[in-house]
Parts: C-alpha cells; structure tokens; sequence
C-alpha cells in the first residue's frame, strides 16, 4: 500500500458511502441480479457445496450470491450473511424473509477483521468486495484463517479498467470535469486487483492453494441513455458521489458527453449493452 494514506478515514468513507448506498441498491436488486447471475453462478458451482456446510458471505451487501448457497446446503447449513454496513444488511435480511429462508444469520463483519473463530467456516464467498478493502492482502488472509483446512474460497473482484467501460467511461468524464480524483496507484477500489497474475499471487501469498482464475464477461443493459444512467448512479457509489458535486450546467455537459462516449454501446433503437469483465477465483484453505 503507498504510504501516506489514511486507511482508517479511508474506511470511516467507505462504511458512510456504502451506508448511504443502501437505499440505490435497494432499487436495483432486479437489474443487478440480472446482470450480475452469471457471476453467482460461476462462484456456486466453484464453491462446490454440500449440505451440512456452514457459509460465510463477506461483503454480501444485498446477499443474492449467499441466497444461492443457503438453499444447496440444506439440511443442517448455516449461511452467515455478512457486510461492513447494517443498511446493506438490512436490505438482505428483507430478501432473505422474502425467498423464505430460515438458515441465514445476519452479521455486521469487517472484511479485514472477520469476527469469527479460526476454521469456522466450509466455505466463504465474496463477490465484488476484497477489491474495496483498504488491506485486500489482510482480508485474504483472514478469510483463510476462518476457514477449515481444505475449506474454499469463491471469488469475483472487476478485471482492469480497460475491461470495464460500463465503470470507466463515467469515472473519466467526472475527472475530466474536476470532481474526481484520479486513482492512487495502490489504493482500494473497483479495479484494484483486476490482473489475473496479481489476484492469483494474492491468493497463493494468503496460504490458499489450488488457485484457479478466470474472466466473465458481463454488459450492464438498458433500454435507453436516461435509465442506463440512473442505475448506474443507484450502484455506483464513487461515481455517485462525485455527480452530485456537479452544477446544473455541468450535470448537463457530462450528461451529453458520457451519451457521446456510451455511443459506440448504443443501438440504433437507443438501447444500451456497455461491456464489463470480471475476474473470478477459487482457492482451498
Ligand atoms: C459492490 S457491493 C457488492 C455486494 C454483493 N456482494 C454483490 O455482489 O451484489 C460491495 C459491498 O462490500 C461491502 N464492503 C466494502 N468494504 C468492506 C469491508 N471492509 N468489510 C466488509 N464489507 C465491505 C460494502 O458495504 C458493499 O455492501
């Protein structure tokens, strides 16, 4: 990690925006669980689960991935649905009641310092979180340490920036208009760990063996520029955050550049298919 950060304001940041992000994510359970379904499946089946197991979903935010699993270790499993923000938690625990499931704990976890026993758990699943953590190598290693030996570790963290339009195109016109920050070089967020060499060394530097990692590709759709838009700033907290700074006639200037730039994306009809791609990984303990 590059010195001279505030990794504890970094993640004092990170609890508020996810808090905050809550309530967006909330209205886009169905539009990201479609987007999103190939990538739950690919860590379902690589977690290769059984009944009896006891789950641990880290950085579950709604708990679409940890739902899967609840249902595939029953009878006997227990799936700890977890994330760093209780509003997220909240979201889950309204899922969970809804699909009607009656072995899910629901737990406010720090990724960096998981609050269980040593070899707790079968099988820990994270999707779309280490990349976020202000110490992933930290986070990796504890997912280990709650791990039973030979226990799993299913993963997805986004591959490179280049890989992931749907993300970029929308940071760039905000640091063109000076209301981002560039990326630190080292530092969390979404791309942090999209090259397969580092996110394998990662893994095998945490103690995991059998390291395997592939790339899904994914589109984020939409049936126009409004909508691709407004989703978008429901899931995507830095984003978000930064477009609110915007004056009236900045809100417009990016509004029609990020449209020009989505274009090579759109259809004739106005819909939108912006590529993304995401690395997936699985280890054992
Ligand atoms: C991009 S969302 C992913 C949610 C869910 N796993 C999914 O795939 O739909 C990231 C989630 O990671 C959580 N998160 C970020 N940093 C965390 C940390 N250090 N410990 C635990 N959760 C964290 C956020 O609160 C947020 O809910």
């Amino acid at each position: 990690m590059p010195a001279g950060r505030d990794h504890d304001a970094e993640r004092r940041e990170s609890l508020e925006r996810w808090e905050a992000a809550a309530a967006g994510w909330g209205r886009q359970l169905a539009a990201w669980g479609e987007t999103s379904a190939p990538v739950a499946t690919w860590m379902i089946d690589a977690a290769a689960l059984a009944p009896g197991q006891r789950v641990l979903d880290l950085a579950a935010g709604p708990g679409e991935v940890g739902f899967l699993a609840a249902k595939l270790i029953e009878p006997g499993g227990e799936l700890i649905c977890s994330d760093q923000s209780e509003a997220m938690l909240e979201l889950a625990r309204a899922r969970g009641a809804e699909l009607g499931l009656t072995n899910v704990s629901y737990r406010v976890l720090g990724g960096e310092w998981i609050d269980l026993e040593l070899a707790s758990v079968d099988v820990v699943l994270c999707r779309w979180g280490y990349m976020l953590m202000v110490d992933p190598a930290a986070a990796l290693r504890e997912t280990r340490r709650v791990l039973v030996s030979g226990g799993r570790v299913s993963l997805a963290v986004w591959d490179a920036a280049e890989h992931n339009p749907w993300l970029e195109i929308p940071l760039e016109v905000l640091i063109e208009h000076g209301l981002l920050s560039p990326p630190e070089s080292g530092g969390a967020g979404a791309f942090a760990l999209g090259a397969v060499p580092l996110l394998h060394s990662m893994l095998e530097e945490a103690g995991f063996t059998q390291v395997t990692v592939e790339a899904i590709d994914i589109a984020r759709e939409a049936p126009e520029f409004d909508s691709w838009w407004a989703t978008h700033l429901d899931l995507s907290v830095s984003t978000r955050a930064a477009f609110e700074q915007a004056d009236e006639a900045q809100t417009e200037a990016i509004e029609a550049e990020l449209a020009a730039r989505l274009a090579p994306y759109t259809a004739a009809s106005g819909a939108l298919a912006v590529p993304g791609r995401t690395l997936v990984a699985v280890a054992e303990a």
